[in-house]
Parts: C-alpha cells; structure tokens; sequence
C-alpha cells in the first residue's frame, strides 16, 4: 500500500515536471537563423529582408503567435562553395527552429537540401532558384517571393507585345542569371521574337565592356538584363556610358531598377521592367506598409523588403495553426499552404510547390520610383514541373 502511495506520487512528480518542460519550450523563444548576404554586391539586398521581417513582427507586438523570438544571423557572402558550412552554424551550433533565406539562388540550392534533409522550416525571402520549387519542392520549403522564370516569362511577353523581333540577353553565370535568360526566351519566342545570343559573365564581376562592344556590333532589337544590387547599378550606368540605350532599348527582370534607382540616377530613367512589386500600387495595405517602413528605417522599401515583410507573415500563419508549437511541423505547413498572404505586393496564395501565385505589373522607371503601369501577367504561377510531394 505504501509503495503503491510512493509510485503515484512519483508519476505524479514525473507528470509535473515533463508538464513543466513542455511549458518552458513553449515559453522558450522560437530561434529564427537570418542566413543573408550581408557583404558584398547583395549585401543591401539582405539587410532590406532583415528589416522587412523585423518590421512585421514589430506590428505584432514583438511576437508571432504569442512567441518571443531570437534571431542568429550568419553573413553567407553569397557564395555556393560556404553555404552548407554556413547553414550548418544556424542548425547545429545554433540550434535554430526556422531558417529565413537567402538572396543568391547557388547558396539557397544548399540551404534547400540541408533543410529537406534534416527537416528544418525553410522560408526563402528571394532567391528565385526554379528547381526549389521543382524538383527539390519540400513540403517544409517555402518561398515568400518568386521563381526566376516568372518576372523573366513577364519581360519576354511584354517585349514580344512591343513586337521586338531579336533579342540578346546578359547575365550573370549562375542559376538566377541563366532562368531568368530562359524565362525572357519562353515569353519572347512564344509571341514570335527569336534570342539571338545569351551573354554571360561569372558573379559578381562587373567588367562589361567586352560584352557591350558585342552587343553594338550585332544589332537586336533588344536586351534582356538579369542584374541586381550593385552589380545592376554600374550595368544600367555602362549600358547608358557606351550609349547603347539611345538604339536598344534595355528591359529586365524589376531587380535592375529596384532599390537601386537612387544610385543609378539619371541612367535608369524609363527604363521598363516586370516584377510582382511596384512603388506606387497606392492600395491602402500597400501606402500604410510603405509609411511604416519609411518611418522605421528612414528610407523606402523595396521588393526585398515586402519579400522579408511576407516571409514574416507566412511564419506567424504557420505557427498560429500549430498554437504557437514549432515543433508542430504538420500544423505549420498546413497552416502557411492553405493560407492568403497579405502581401503590400497585392494578396496570393502559394502554388501545390510553395511558389507564389501572383501578378506581375509592368513598370517604368520614373525618379526614385519604379513606376506601376499595368498588369503584365495576372496570377503566374511558376509552372513548378518535377515537383512531387
Ligand atoms: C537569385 O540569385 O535568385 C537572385 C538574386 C538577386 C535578385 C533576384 C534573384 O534580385
């Protein structure tokens, strides 16, 4: 009888204590691993993303789903041969329960696997990488912003609308650069236009002479850039410098006019891009987005921004199915998969494959502002093929 008192009292003890530690891990704030490019030609790429996400969870109070939150953050340079090492330091010597990135596709590839590999909550806040969201899809794989095919598919329907007959591309040499030339291809040669030539040089050089001189020896009708961050200024300045915008008109992808019209100055004017953001939507979620993030950070947002902003919010959806358990992973991705995003970029849901179904507006640019001028392709989604789940 007495020993039988001492066996409940002591499941009673074990029932408190395991009660306890479920109770503290709830309490115990949810670890979020920025792996950004915080150096290097994407480096303000990756700290508008930071400050996007931050900005949201500021409007929550500080916390997502009644969670406090600890953020780690590893600079990935945006260099493929460091990434796996990289992501690494936030699983295993961090010990984070979410990962937010990144911008470069080639480091993204990596994060991607080390994540379906140890089944780690992955949200990508930009790298467009198509095969994440094909053949690599997961379901704890999501992105928050686009495919390189997407954008680039828009550019090439606008162009071949504009009834461009020959094309060149230039790009960088690596996943962003050559999906998003094959994206502008698919668009453009469907409405009749033929690329004649991809350009290419390694990332992140900038030395564009050669190629420009190629460019004005043959003649398109028109090129196709794929450049972001810095790289994108000194191209759109080089472009204009060797005087080949007064003959060929340049189009792009919106990443080699966004955020970075200011130092592209006079250069970038009228320049017509596609992308699934513009600075003047003037919808009210987007004017109130904008306001806050001015008056948080002192300068304007830009899509990197909005794409850290939903990368936030997509979390605070999928831990709020699960009640706040990051552990939960079943509840979080049902939660972020059936879920509308609010985006300042106009609502969307996500693709079978975790991509976002969404519009791409036509913009030019116009002072510090890519201006919104239509909508380009309504609702794209990528088509996400070799996706199982
Ligand atoms: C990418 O590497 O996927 C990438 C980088 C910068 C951008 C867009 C895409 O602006």
């Amino acid at each position: 009888m007495h020993a039988q008192l001492n066996i409940l009292k002591l499941a009673a003890a074990a029932a408190a204590l395991s009660f306890a530690a479920g109770a503290s891990a709830q309490n115990a704030p949810i670890k979020i691993g920025f792996m950004l490019p915080y150096s290097g030609t994407y480096a303000s790429l990756g700290s508008m993303i930071e400050d996007g996400f931050k900005l949201f969870v500021a409007e929550q109070g500080g916390k997502l789903a009644g969670r406090e939150l600890q953020y780690f953050k590893v600079d990935d340079e945006s260099e493929p041969s460091k990434a796996t090492d990289n992501v690494n330091k936030l699983i295993k010597r961090d010990q984070v329960d979410v990962l937010v990135g990144t911008v470069h596709s080639g480091v993204a590839l990596s994060m991607a696997k080390v994540a379906k590999d140890t089944g780690t909550l992955l949200i990508i806040p930009n790298a467009g990488a198509d095969a994440i969201t094909g053949p690599m899809c997961a379901k704890n794989i999501f992105r928050s912003s686009f495919s390189n095919w997407q954008p680039a598919y828009a550019m090439g329907k606008v162009a071949g609308e504009r009834r461009h007959k020959k094309a060149m591309t230039i790009t960088w040499n690596y996943a962003a650069g050559t999906e998003s030339a094959k994206g502008f291809k698919d668009g453009f040669e469907k409405g009749g236009g033929k690329v004649t030539q991809d350009l290419l040089l390694p990332f992140p050089q900038v030395e564009f002479q050669a190629l420009l001189t190629q460019i004005a020896a043959q003649k398109p009708d028109a090129v196709y850039a794929f450049f972001a961050g810095a790289g994108a200024v000194k191209f759109v300045k080089d472009y204009v410098a060797a005087g080949l915008n007064k003959t060929i008109p340049l189009y792009g992808p919106g990443f080699l006019t966004d955020g970075t019209l200011e130092a592209q100055g006079a250069a970038a004017q009228g320049i017509v891009t596609t992308l699934h953001y513009a600075d003047n939507l003037n919808t009210p979620r987007d004017n109130a987005f904008r306001l806050a993030f001015a008056k948080a950070y002192k300068t304007n947002a830009d899509v990197y921004a909005v794409q850290g902003y939903d990368a936030a919010q997509m979390l605070s959806a999928g831990l709020k199915a699960a009640g706040g358990n990051i552990k939960a992973m079943d509840k979080i991705v049902a939660g972020i998969s059936t879920m509308t995003v609010d985006s300042p970029r106009g609502k969307f849901k996500l693709s079978k494959a975790h991509n976002p179904v969404q519009d791409m507006y036509l913009r030019v640019a116009k002072g510090n502002l890519n201006e919104y001028k239509g909508i380009a392709v309504k609702a794209l989604p990528d088509p996400g093929v070799g996706c199982k789940m």
